[in-house]
């Protein structure tokens, strides 16, 4: 399908609402029905029917269509955060007794519920190195039923060969799930290398303007069927049909935006690569880097993150350069108009004295300023190592 008819026509009946250009927002919890049989109609297909809010809206159908098409998935169910979206697609999948192998470092709360949450519900998780496939595939137990991927992974943006490890998955029979949070719609499709989830916190690219919250999981249309019936409308982390609105608003923009990130993105990580004070960069398109073949078959094109270590052994130097930056703002989050650092230095507390990732690793997200903006603020807090 074509993405300028995904992002501009797709899922939109003008015709219903006076032509409007921009879609409603239906922000109402309850639909009526006009008879006791239409009302019986609605009770019984609640997945497709108008009957309330938290099963259905049209300004949130506007979105999963939109969304579902981008990734190539037969259909697509929104949330009202990403980590909504993750959970719901994990527990889908797995019941007491059942075992999950991961990826390692996944996303903060990801990381919760796989080692935290589940756990007390009798899943058990491995969690492997994801740069060798093989690992996925060592990993598995006879009750394993769900191989997770996050690719580009959190903090390093290490890949996963997602063709490699759907292979696996299917010699083992065995469900994969991705976060494609990190490359975005417009720049990965996992669906067409055999995934059967997608999953995407929607408050990064999609938004795009950081004042959104949202998530999605794409997929066959009757493996989202089923999780409709079930985690969806039974955990209820509904997304809002004006939250809905927004995130269609930013789709409209997300392919102009991602290729003016990712051209900033490599101006950006040009200049940290050469600089003295920088040891390392975790970029997977740079040249250097081990995965840059993989990344060049997954991923059409590079995203606003990476990673990088200061070339030094004290953390206050560390805390310097991020506190001398004046036009990266100092934040969680990232895939807004807006450039960011996440510096690992802060994890570091008295009580938390050895966190996973050193002190020295700064994650920077790029966002749609100009590339010789960013680089003068970085030449200047660098002068600070
Ligand atoms: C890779 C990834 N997945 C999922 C999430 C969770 O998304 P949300 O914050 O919308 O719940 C995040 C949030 O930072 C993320 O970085």
């Amino acid at each position: 399908m074509d993405l300028s008819y995904i992002l501009n026509e797709l899922g939109e009946e003008r015709e219903h609402y006076f032509n409007a250009v921009a879609p409603p927002i239906l922000q109402t919890s309850n639909f009526s029905a006009d008879t006791v049989a239409d009302f019986r109609r609605k009770l019984f297909n609640e997945s497709e029917a108008h009957l309330y809010t938290r099963g259905n809206n049209p300004t949130v159908t506007i979105l999963e269509k939109k969304i579902a098409a981008l990734e190539g998935a037969e259909h697509a169910i929104a949330f009202g955060s990403g980590i909504a979206a993750v959970a719901a697609a994990v527990l889908s999948q797995v019941s007491a007794g059942d075992h999950i192998v991961s990826v390692k470092k996944p996303y903060f709360w990801t990381d919760t519920l796989m080692n935290k949450f589940l756990p007390r519900f009798g899943v058990e998780v491995s969690m492997v190195d994801g740069t060798d496939p093989e690992n996925y595939r060592k990993a598995i137990k006879p009750n394993t039923k769900l191989l997770y991927l996050e690719s580009p992974n959190s903090y390093t943006f290490e890949l996963q060969d997602i063709a490699a490890v759907v292979a696996i998955a299917r010699e083992h029979n065995c469900t994969t799930i991705i976060d494609n949070s990190f490359a975005s719609p417009i720049n990965q499709n996992p669906i067409a290398f055999g995934v059967d989830f997608v999953v995407h916190s929607c408050t990064k690219y999609i938004g795009g303007h950081s004042d959104v919250m949202g998530g999605v999981i794409c997929g066959a249309r009757q493996s989202i069927n089923k999780i409709f019936e079930r985690e969806y409308m039974t955990l209820g982390a509904v997304l809002s049909p004006h939250d809905a609105w927004l995130l269609i608003r930013g789709l409209r923009t997300l392919p102009l935006r991602m290729e003016r990130v990712a051209a900033t993105t490599r101006k950006v990580v040009s200049f940290l690569e050469q600089h003295p004070k920088v040891k390392h960069v975790n970029f997977p398109f740079l040249p250097s880097h081990p995965q840059q073949g993989l990344a060049h078959k997954q991923l059409r094109n590079n995203t606003g993150q990476f990673s990088i270590l200061l070339n030094t052994e004290d953390i206050a130097r560390v805390e310097t350069f991020c506190d001398k930056l004046q036009h990266f703002l100092m934040a969680a989050s990232w895939g807004g108009h807006e450039s960011l650092i996440y510096p690992m230095a802060a994890t570091y507390t008295d009580s938390n004295l050895k966190p996973a990732l050193p002190f020295t690793l700064v994650r920077f997200y790029i966002g749609l300023e100009d590339a010789d903006y960013l680089i003068k603020d970085l030449e200047q807090a660098l002068e600070e190592v």
